[in-house]
């Protein structure tokens, strides 16, 4: 899975996509850290623990960089930026239910503009899955390196390998 390279400085408004996803009242909001343990708890239910693992970070944070969708007060999804590593998006991840609704367009959005508010004018979308999503949605490119030179495939730091 490639990383990806998105630009900040012409993303799409996230207006239409709140106004999309209330319709179907669905929320998006910033996670508080009192919601720590519900979070986690959806994350490895439906994803994995690895991703609540990174998702720690961004509740850790003031502000907290991790956005949740809701409905009826239950949590359906989640996006997180400048976790894994300072600038990157993700993890991300909506409820097979609620998917292709619009939820993670505007989670998506919504924590890019948290980077580019931070002052980025690129994300780097670490070990992609869904390519076409982030192309479609947002214009990310695959940065051309072979796979395998990620942070996922980390063995060792080599700022701190022998030379
Ligand atoms: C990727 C994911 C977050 C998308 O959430 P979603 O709420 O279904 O996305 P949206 O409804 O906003 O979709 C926006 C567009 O992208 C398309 N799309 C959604 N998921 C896609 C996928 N996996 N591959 C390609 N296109 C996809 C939709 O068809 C939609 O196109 P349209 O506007 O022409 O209808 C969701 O599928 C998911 O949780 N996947 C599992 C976890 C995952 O892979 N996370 C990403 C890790 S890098």
């Amino acid at each position: 899975m490639p990383d990806l390279l998105c630009p900040l400085l012409s993303l799409p408004a996230i207006g239409p996509h709140m106004q999309r996803i209330n319709a179907h009242g669905i929320h998006l909001r910033r996670a508080n850290p009192w919601e720590w343990t519900a979070l986690r708890t959806f994350i490895v239910g439906n994803f994995s623990e690895a991703w609540a693992d990174e998702t720690s970070v961004a509740m850790a944070r003031q502000p907290v960089s991790c956005f949740i969708a809701t409905h009826e007060n239950k949590i359906i999804g989640f996006a997180d930026y400048e976790c894994t590593r300072r600038g990157y998006f993700g993890p991300t991840g909506v409820l097979e239910s609620y998917r292709g609704k619009g939820v993670g367009t505007a989670l998506l959005l919504a924590a890019l503009v948290g980077l580019r508010d931070m002052g980025y004018t690129y994300a780097v979308i670490g070990g992609a899955g869904p390519v076409d999503f982030y192309r479609k949605t947002v214009g990310a490119i695959v940065i051309p390196f072979d796979e395998g030179r990620g942070v996922y495939h980390l063995k060792d730091d080599p700022a701190f390998a022998p030379s």
